[in-house]
């Protein structure tokens, strides 16, 4: 329970990313359908990705991001009042994942739910946890995207097996006195639903990846664009661009559609494909480790998904 009275802004105190182990690279992919290491890397600029092991869970993996996320924070369990996971690959459909990962992590009855906005997922988190914090109804916030997509990709379909792999980013978000979260630009399409599918619990994904790829480099430099201006930041002035991990070629379009000039680039996809929700808290997360993402950056955080839905914002680099 908690009593908060809300806050002028929010921020990201802290950041935290798990990968599993195992790592697939595209020749092994190759040994059992037909591509090959150049188209891969030249269509979608994957070069490797992480696979979970079959006794690995969603659950599992963000409660290893979320971990490192608190300890980053200098977060105590006990201060998170609200835990939100953005997931649309969870092994079942009840219970959601976010009151088992807080009690796995020791966090004492906080709220709990997740939120399937698949690929966008983390950042309608991050608006969520914003407008929770400012109003009063949570005042620190785990926000953790986790997914894994290999267990519901067709392993012989060769349009989708190669782009998507398994992890789990985590931030946790506290009150501030600046604006650490800016305005919020989101959206959806439902008219182009199956674009995107895994139509039952039996099924795989299924992707129209031509039609989701001109969508995506014809709707998200405006989205980009716009999120900057409601900031109030030249694209010259980002210091980081973290563009959903989809396709190299989209984040490149996107970027240069924008105009950063001066930006930092998050290339994550490269040597962990596209992990969906997790893809731009473990981009961020990787930069921030580097030392190429320092505290206080203008961020730009940008994602698209199924649904089709968007979303993306300026943040600060905790
Ligand atoms: O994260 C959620 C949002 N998802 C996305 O944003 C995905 C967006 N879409 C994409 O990233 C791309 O469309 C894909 C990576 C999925 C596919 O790349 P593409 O350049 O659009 O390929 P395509 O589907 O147009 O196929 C071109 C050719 C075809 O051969 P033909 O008909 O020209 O002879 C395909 O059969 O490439 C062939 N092909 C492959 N060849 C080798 C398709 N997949 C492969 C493959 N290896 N894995």
């Amino acid at each position: 329970m908690n009593s908060a009275t809300g806050s002028p802004g929010a921020r990201i105190l802290g950041l935290g990313h798990y990968r599993p182990s195992k790592v697939l690279t595209n020749d092994d992919i190759a040994a059992f359908v037909d591509t090959n290491d150049a188209w891969i890397r030249d269509r979608v600029g994957v070069v490797t990705r992480h696979i979970a092991a079959d006794d690995e869970s969603v659950v599992d993996m963000a409660v290893a991001a979320a971990g490192k996320a608190l300890a980053a924070a200098g977060a105590e369990a006990d201060s998170i009042d609200l835990v939100v996971t953005a997931t649309c690959t969870l092994e079942a459909s009840l219970p959601g994942a976010s009151a088992t990962i807080a009690t796995r992590l020791g966090i004492p009855g906080p709220g709990a739910f997740d939120l399937n906005a698949a690929c966008a997922g983390f950042c309608y988190g991050l608006t969520v946890a914003d407008d929770a914090i400012r109003c009063g109804s949570a005042q620190r916030v785990l926000l953790i995207g986790a997914e894994k997509l290999s267990a519901w990709v067709d392993w012989t379909d060769r349009s989708t097996c190669i782009i998507f792999g398994d992890a789990a980013g985590a931030a946790v978000i506290g009150g501030s006195e600046t604006t650490g979260i800016g305005p919020v630009v989101w959206g959806s399409d439902g008219t182009r639903a199956g674009a995107i599918t895994i139509p039952g619990r039996d099924a795989a994904m299924h992707m129209e990846g031509q039609a989701v790829f001109r969508w995506a480099t014809t709707t998200m430099g405006k989205v980009a664009l716009e999120a900057c201006r409601r900031a109030g930041v030249a694209p010259e002035d980002i210091a980081i661009v973290v563009p959903h991990q989809a396709n190299l070629r989209i984040v490149d379009a996107i970027v240069r559609q924008l105009g950063a000039t001066n930006a930092v680039v998050a290339r994550d996809i490269v040597d962990s494909g596209n992990t969906s929700a997790a893809s731009i808290p473990l981009a961020l997360s990787r930069l921030v480790e580097r030392g190429e993402a320092r505290t206080g950056d203008d961020v730009l955080v940008l994602a698209f998904g199924a649904g089709l839905t968007f979303a993306g914002q300026v943040i600060t680099c905790p």
